[in-house]
């Protein structure tokens, strides 16, 4: 059977494959451009995508949307205007600065998560951008739902479901973390999929739901689809492309790495986050801590005088290529991506297994 296309309103994917967002400056324009060029849709994590060593909050967050901008437009432009989607944390300081330089610059979609984006459609009025929150329940989901119509008489144009695999900051608890098993991603989909109905009926508006953590090939991507999904979130398989924007060091990482070096740490801002273990992390497991000034302050909840380390750096290290001053975020299932490939090879391996896979 052919792939369907993933349609969030007026936009329309012919490869139902979203590339998750990757911060900090893995997913920029050049791998989002890429996705988007092949007819999926391309992700621009907007997290300190601009120079962090300014002089104030306010310089930070204004050469933020500017580089933002600058990448959206490069991203649309490379990709011959393909589907290019901004990703903007709630916990971030300048979110409505990075919503405003995604309209300015030409996204098509806001993709958001790390806390409920309520206020979301306050900041995009007169705008057609579509509105994507991130969330791990149904329950969260409705939550959405509720306080959009309440207050804006506006509904989502589409979920994604982060579960349990995913990489970067993890919307559990480390309760959780400890038994993935109990919290499988077709259940959280089929979960939120129910959630979202009964707004589709009484609002006549397709919602489609995107689950993303731990899909990995065309078979969990037809499993899903078979689910109800409308389409796929995968992020992990996309960091060992030639085009994804990080240094080789940070892709070559991802290959060496062994199913028992992913591993779960707590990060400076108390979320779990899922990376791959290496010295700098066993150093800060224990106890290390290192110094920092902090102008910049990209976290709305982060107490720089209070952290261990900076996250920002030490992913922007990881970025760079600096492993002994960082760590990289990563998908649990990391370990099985075994070369670096295009984003073109990739794409048409997906597609070419997700149709022999769906019935
Ligand atoms: C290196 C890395 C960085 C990430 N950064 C972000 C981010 O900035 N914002 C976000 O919402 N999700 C982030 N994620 C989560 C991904 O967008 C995606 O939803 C998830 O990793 C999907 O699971 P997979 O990696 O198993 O495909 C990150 C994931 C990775 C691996």
């Amino acid at each position: 059977m052919k792939i369907p296309p993933l349609i969030i309103g007026d936009v329309k994917a012919t490869v139902p494959v979203v590339q998750g967002a990757m911060g900090v400056r893995i997913s920029k324009a050049g791998l989002a451009a890429a996705v988007a060029k092949e007819g999926g849709i391309g992700t621009v994590a907007s997290v300190c995508i601009g120079p962090i060593e300014t002089s104030s909050r306010a310089e930070f967050a204004q050469l933020n949307k500017k580089t933002l901008v600058e990448e959206i437009r490069k991203a649309k432009s490379l990709s011959n205007n393909g589907i290019i989607a901004v990703n903007i944390m709630v916990a971030l300081s300048d979110y409505i600065s990075l919503v405003e330089g995604s309209i300015e610059g030409g996204a098509d979609i806001i993709v958001s998560g790390a806390g409920l984006p309520l206020m979301l459609p306050s900041y995009t009025k007169n705008s057609n951008i579509k509105l994507v929150p991130i969330v791990s329940s149904g329950r969260a989901a409705k939550i959405i739902c509720e306080k959009w119509i309440r207050t804006y008489n506006k509904l989502p144009d589409a979920f994604v479901v982060e579960g349990i695999l995913a990489g970067g900051h993890l919307g559990f608890t480390f309760e959780e973390l400890e038994n993935p098993e109990n919290h499988p991603l077709e259940k959280i989909t089929i979960d939120v999929i129910n959630a979202v109905k009964e707004y589709e009926n009484k609002h006549n508006k397709k919602i489609p739901v995107i689950p993303a953590g731990g899909i990995f090939d065309g078979k969990d991507i037809a499993k899903m689809i078979a689910l109800g999904a409308g389409g796929v979130q995968m992020a992990t398989r996309f960091v060992c492309t030639h085009e994804c924007d990080a240094d080789i060091k940070f892709k070559q990482a991802y290959i060496d790495a062994k199913e028992e070096d992913i591993t779960i740490i707590k990060s400076p801002v108390h979320m779990p986050g899922r990376v791959i273990r290496n010295e700098f992390v066993k150093n800060v497991v224990e106890g290390d801590r290192i110094k920092f000034e902090c102008s910049y302050r990209c976290l709305k909840n982060c107490i720089p005088m209070e952290v261990p380390y900076c996250i920002a750096k030490v992913l922007i290290n990881a970025a760079n290529g600096n492993l002994k001053d960082g760590f990289a975020f990563v998908g649990q299932n990391a370990h099985r991506c075994t070369q670096i490939t295009s984003v073109k090879e990739l794409m048409d391996e997906l597609v070419a297994d997700t149709e022999k896979h769906l019935k």
